[in-house]
C-alpha cells in the first residue's frame, strides 16, 4: 500500500455544485474543495457531516471517486455514493448549493505506478467508487491504458456503474452480473480468472464486497500477483483515535490495524 497521504488534512464548508442520481440508488455529488485536494492519492477517504444537522451525529466516511481541477485553478471533488441509510438518505436530498462539512483527505490509498506489465482493476458495486480516480492517477503515472482491464461486478445492470468513464479513459472493461442482465452471468471473480489464463499482470487492485475481496485476495495468492484491497469498516472518528474501525493484519506484531489510519487500502498478504 503506498505512503501517498501525509499531506495536509483540513477541515472545510464546501458547497455542492451538483448532486445527482446517476443510476436506481447511486448518485453523484461534485464540490470544490481545498488546493490541498490537487495531491491526494486515490484510494484515499472524506468524511462528511451535513451542516444544521444533529443526525446522524457521526461523520460518514466516503472514497475520493475523482478530484478534477477547474479552469480557475481550484480543484473539484467527485463522491459516488450509495443511498443505504438514514444520512445517505438525506445527502440524495440536498440540492446544488446546500453546503456540507468535508474533512480529509485521510487514509492510505493504492500504490500509483506506472506498471509495465498489465492490471486489473476490480470493482464489486458502489466498490467502484475509488477506482475511476485510481486509472485516471496510474494514467498520469504513464501507465499505457492498454494494459489496464477493468473487471465491474454487481447484482444487476442497475449496480454497473462507471462504465462509460472508463472506457472514456481508453481501458478495457469486464463486466458481470448476478443475474445475468448485463453481459457475463455470474461472479465477477469468473472474467477475472479467465483473463488471468493468459495475462500476467503486475497488480490486482480491487473494492467492493468482503466476499468479493477475500475471493479475489485468494486467486490472486493462487497466481503469486501482488494485490490491493481496499475495504470498509465501521468507522467513528476516521482519524485513528477512538479504534472503532480496528481489524486483524498480519502487518504488524500487535496483530491489528486500524482501517481508517493505516488502510483503507491494505496488501491482500496481510488479510487473507
Ligand atoms: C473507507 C470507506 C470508504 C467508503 N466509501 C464509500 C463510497 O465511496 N460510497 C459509498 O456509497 N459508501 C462508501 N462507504 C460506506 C459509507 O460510509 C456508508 O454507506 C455510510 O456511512 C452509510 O451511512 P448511512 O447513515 O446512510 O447508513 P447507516 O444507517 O449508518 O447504515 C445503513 C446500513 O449500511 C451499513 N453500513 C454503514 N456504514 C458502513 C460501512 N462503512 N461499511 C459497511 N457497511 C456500512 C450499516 O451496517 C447498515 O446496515 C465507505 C466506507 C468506508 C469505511
Ligand atoms: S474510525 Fe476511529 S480509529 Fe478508525
Amino acid at each position: 500500500m503506498s505512503e501517498n497521504t501525509g499531506g495536509r488534512v483540513a477541515q472545510e464548508t464546501i458547497e455542492l455544485t451538483e448532486n445527482k442520481r446517476i443510476s436506481d440508488g447511486y448518485f453523484r455529488l461534485r464540490a470544490r474543495c481545498g488546493a490541498h485536494y490537487a495531491s491526494a492519492g486515490a484510494g484515499q477517504f472524506v468524511t462528511l457531516r451535513l451542516l444544521d444537522q444533529t443526525e446522524p451525529l457521526l461523520r460518514r466516511p466516503f472514497s475520493i471517486h475523482q478530484v478534477s481541477i477547474g479552469s480557475n485553478g481550484i480543484p473539484e471533488i467527485e463522491i459516488l455514493y450509495r443511498v443505504v441509510g438514514g444520512f445517505t438518505s438525506k445527502l440524495s436530498r440536498q440540492p446544488a448549493g446546500s453546503r456540507l462539512d468535508l474533512l480529509g483527505p485521510l487514509g492510505h490509498g493504492f500504490t500509483v505506478s506506472a506498471h509495465t506489465r498489465p492490471a486489473a482493476v476490480v470493482g464489486g458495486g458502489i466498490g467502484v467508487a475509488p477506482l475511476v480516480f485510481l486509472v485516471w492517477q496510474l494514467k498520469l503515472a504513464g501507465m499505457d491504458p492498454d494494459l489496464i482491464t477493468v473487471f465491474l461486478g454487481g447484482q444487476s445492470k442497475s449496480d454497473i456503474l462507471c462504465k462509460d468513464r472508463f472506457e472514456h479513459m481508453g481501458v478495457w472493461t469486464k463486466t458481470a452480473t448476478e443475474d445475468g442482465s448485463l453481459d457475463f452471468h455470474g461472479l465477477v471473480t469468473t472474467p477475472l480468472e479467465t483473463w488471468l489464463k493468459t495475462a500476467a499482470p503486475a497488480m490486482i487492485y480491487a473494492c467492493g464486497p468482503h466476499g468479493m475481496l477475500m475471493a479475489v485476495g485468494k486467486i490472486a495468492r493462487s497466481a503469486n500477483i501482488a494485490c490491493e484491497l481496499s475495504i470498509e469498516t465501521l468507522m467513528a472518528c476516521g482519524l485513528g483515535v477512538c479504534m472503532g474501525c480496528a481489524i486483524q493484519t498480519s502487518e504488524n506484531s500487535e496483530g491489528y490495524q486500524h482501517v481508517c489510519k493505516h488502510g483503507p487500502v491494505f496488501e491482500a498478504a496481510a488479510l487473507t
